[in-house]
């Protein structure tokens, strides 16, 4: 089955020009101008940017997590990214407590079976770090899982101690993994949570206290360093502020293979977004916690000048009224505790057309770094490439039409993902994705779902990528 993609204008991470593309099956045959092929199906792209499918580097579906379960699961998370114009994303699989990273793995599969509407990898995550465990982590290359989440942060629950963290990163990187850290210090941040509750702070808003930027920024430049000392790649996840992009600077000027992400909420929700009367604060309750204008504005300059490489979305979903008409326990677990609030913030079907308006629209960054940062730099360091990442010749056929004429009100009345309320709700954007491609097959086409359960294929990924 032949499909020709007319008249559209192709954007990758290198270029932006007018052509045609020819689809055979699942792969990009042709790209050239003015192609006529006998017998494909041709689709007019007219007045549309195609760009590869959105590759989201972060997420948690279905997750268990702080007395709750992420209420997206892999066919309505996937069903959201799929709107949004994500045709992959790669998920961490948490190890059960006591048990094995490859039964993290299993469980994971498990979760996916039978769901599945975009393509997906995994990420190992050493969430019970015993000495077994950090001795199994180049056995996860077998299972085409190619890098691992360590948490410097959530004392008492998933986090490492350093000799922990130094072990694992000489483990991966003799393996050709890539470690992922979450950094920040959970040892103090338990010690001001315990004093905030003692004072009565019990509020939504008190998460920000709990989460200063200063611990971010201490655990970034120590696992900066630690990584550095090692020789082992590192990639920070979430960083939200400019005293821990710093960090990785300095890293990165000292040689280190250093690199990082930020996620759409830190550079669109804020400090003030959190300090609202009630509960309602607790819908951005995420770790790290939200910060201010000023940091986004560090970050924006971070991601132009490559110090982070990619835009994920951490998307990890709780309901704001959980634990009512069968669902889980969600957000409403922390009125009167502020620390009982599941962290987590939605993102995974807003991250491309938040940010297409957020950055292109207002000329911060181009439309290829814009590709660059949402599709080809994470298939670069994660393995994926040129398999996913871009539009080129033998590449698979995951392409978003994005229509930068269209615009859209962000509410969750119409979001995709199940969840009852929307990060961004009420935003005006300009540009928005109206088809997304997988593989060569239309799976949303002008707000239709045309994707089957079950067709998302697992990815498995490359061991020793590039450093960007
Ligand atoms: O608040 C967050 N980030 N929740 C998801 C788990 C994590 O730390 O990534
Ligand atoms: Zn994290
Ligand atoms: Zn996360």
């Amino acid at each position: 089955m032949k499909t020709l993609i007319k008249n559209g204008t192709i954007v990758t991470a290198g270029d932006t020009y007018k052509g045609d593309i020819l689809i055979n099956g699942e792969v990009i045959q042709t790209i050239g101008k003015d192609l006529d092929v006998e017998g494909a199906e041709v689709i007019d792209a007219t007045g549309m940017y195609l760009m590869p499918g959105g590759v989201d580097a972060h997420t948690h579906l279905e997750m268990p997590f702080m007395g709750s379960t992420a209420s997206d699961d892999f066919y309505t998370g996937q069903r959201g990214a799929a709107f949004g114009g994500t045709t992959t994303h790669i998920d961490f699989a948490l190890m059960p407590q006591g048990g094995t990273l490859k039964q993290g793995i299993q469980n994971w599969h498990e979760k996916a079976k039978g769901k599945t509407v975009i393509d997906y990898g995994f990420h190992g995550a050493l969430t019970s770090p015993s000495p077994e465990a950090i001795q199994e982590i180049p056995s996860l290359v077998e299972e085409g899982v190619t890098s691992l989440k360590i948490f410097l942060a959530y004392k008492g629950v998933f986090m490492v101690s350093d000799e922990e963290f130094y072990k694992a990163l000489e483990k991966a990187r003799d393996a050709g993994m890539l470690v992922m850290t979450h950094a920040e210090n959970g040892d103090a941040i338990a010690e001001i949570m315990k004093k905030l509750l003692d004072e009565g702070k019990t509020e939504p808003r008190y998460h920000l206290d709990a989460h200063p930027a200063i611990l971010e920024a201490e655990a970034t430049g120590r696992a900066v360093s630690l990584a550095g000392q090692t020789g082992a790649p590192l990639y920070v996840v979430h960083v939200s502020c400019e005293d821990a992009a710093k960090q990785i600077e300095m890293g990165r000027n000292k040689g280190f293979k250093i690199m990082g992400e930020t996620c759409t909420q830190y550079m669109h929700i804020f400090e003030d977004d959190m300090k609202v009367p009630g509960h309602e604060g607790a819908k951005w309750a995420c770790s790290p916690a939200v910060r201010t204008p000023k940091d986004a504005e560090y970050l924006y300059r971070s991601l132009q000048n490559s110090t982070l490489q990619v835009v994920s979305t951490d998307h990890a979903v709780f309901w704001y009224e959980g634990g009512k008409d069968g669902r889980q326990g969600g957000k409403e677990l922390g009125k009167g505790d502020f620390t009982k609030i599941p962290n987590g913030i939605p993102g995974i079907e807003d991250r491309l057309y938040i940010n297409w308006d957020a950055m292109v629209n207002t000329g911060k960054i181009t439309e290829n770094r814009f590709v660059a940062l949402m599709s080809t730099n994470p298939a670069k360091i994660f393995g994926l490439y040129p398999k996913k990442g871009t539009i080129a010749v033998g590449s698979d056929a995951d392409i978003v039409f994005f229509d930068p004429k269209k615009e859209h009100t962000v509410s969750a009345s119409t979001h995709h993902c199940n969840i009852d309320y929307n990060a961004y709700e009420g935003r005006k954007v300009k540009g928005m994705p109206v088809k997304t491609m997988l593989r060569g097959k239309l799976i949303v086409d002008n707000g239709k779902f045309l994707g089957e359960k079950g067709s998302g294929q697992f990815l498995r990924r490359k061991t020793n990528n590039p450093v960007l």
